[in-house]
């Protein structure tokens, strides 16, 4: 049956990588249509309507777009983190909605590394920093982009500890990490890195109460989703800590937020204070290849098959 895919990317995938996509759908007999790079909602509520099944990365998915696709059977969000679509709207219209999990762990761990060292060395400025040798890394989170940070805090002698409410201890410890038995147990550490989804339960937990446990130097490292901290408590923490650093893979939507966190360490932004200037965790070309490549293969699954791994439930 001919089939219509919409890849809708507001922050495109490298050229290379929608090759790939392409080339599963057509094989499937399947006509790849792009929207990158759009700059506004409408594009995307007219590049729905004759879709029979969606890729998506960040891009929003809520009623509005699922009003406007009568024919969509499947949208697919290639990456890990699903909290853009709204999986209400999508069971009531019988849409079945897939992640990716694990196609960008190595991307988002790597860079992880690069703010860390870009922070240690003083964003490269001359002055005297430190090495990560030894030092301890604790992870909210202990998932398939957490694992592959502890594989590299391993190859840096650096010693990982880790709290996930889902995994038992005994599971954290055979996978080479020490199990902490809460989330604040986490801010005993110098590092500690986000790797929880955005959820009712995890929005804006990361407050002043558990930052101002950690130690001298303490890092908090955020590839998650910046809405998980306090905004409010993170400015006070970095105003009232000199010593205190955040590392964060873009900065709040909110731009009086983000003006008064960097304001908060003057001109220790870059090495205090890191943003991205978007989403860049995912952004390679790897990372492009193996999310897509999976999207794309999960609808042609799906419709060749009835195949549903991967679907998530409301
Ligand atoms: C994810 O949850 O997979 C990452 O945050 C990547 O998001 P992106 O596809 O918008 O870069």
């Amino acid at each position: 049956k001919a089939r219509t895919v919409l890849l809708a990317t507001e922050k495109a995938f490298a050229a290379a990588a929608v090759a790939k996509i392409e080339a599963v759908t057509s094989a499937a007999g399947y006509t790849l249509k792009r929207l990158e790079n759009y700059k506004s909602k409408a594009e995307l509520l007219a590049a729905v309507a004759d879709a029979d099944a969606m890729i998506i990365r960040s891009d929003k998915v809520d009623q509005a777009v699922l009003d406007a696709a009568s024919k969509l059977k499947i949208v697919v969000r290639a990456g890990a983190g699903y909290d853009n679509v709204d999986l209400k709207a999508c069971e009531g219209k019988g849409v079945v909605a897939m992640n990716t999990p694990g196609q960008n762990a190595n991307a988002v761990a790597e860079m992880v590394f690069g703010m860390m060292i870009t922070s240690a060395r003083n964003n490269y400025d001359g002055t005297s920093g430190f090495e990560l040798v030894n030092r301890s890394i604790a992870f909210y989170g202990f998932g398939a982009v957490a694992r592959a940070v502890h594989k590299l805090a391993h190859g840096f002698g650096m010693k990982s500890f880790a709290y996930d409410p889902y995994i038992p201890a005994d599971k954290i410890k055979e996978m080479g990490a020490t199990p902490v038995d809460s989330v604040a147990g986490l801010f005993e550490h110098q590092y500690v890195s986000l790797h929880v989804p955005l959820t009712d339960e995890t929005k804006s937990s990361i407050n002043k109460a558990l930052l101002q446990k950690m130690p001298k130097g303490g890092t908090l490292i955020n590839t998650a989703r910046c809405e998980v901290v306090h905004d409010a408590d993170m400015i006070e923490v970095l105003k009232t800590r000199s010593d205190f650093c955040y590392l964060c893979d873009v900065a709040p939507d909110d731009k009086e937020a983000k003006d008064a966190m960097k304001a908060a360490v003057g001109d220790k932004y870059g090495k205090r204070l890191i943003f991205t200037a978007k989403k860049m965790g995912a952004q390679t070309l790897e990372a492009n290849d193996n999310c897509g490549v999976a999207a794309a293969s999960q609808i042609v699954g799906f419709f060749e098959k009835g195949e549903t791994r991967f679907s998530l439930k409301a």
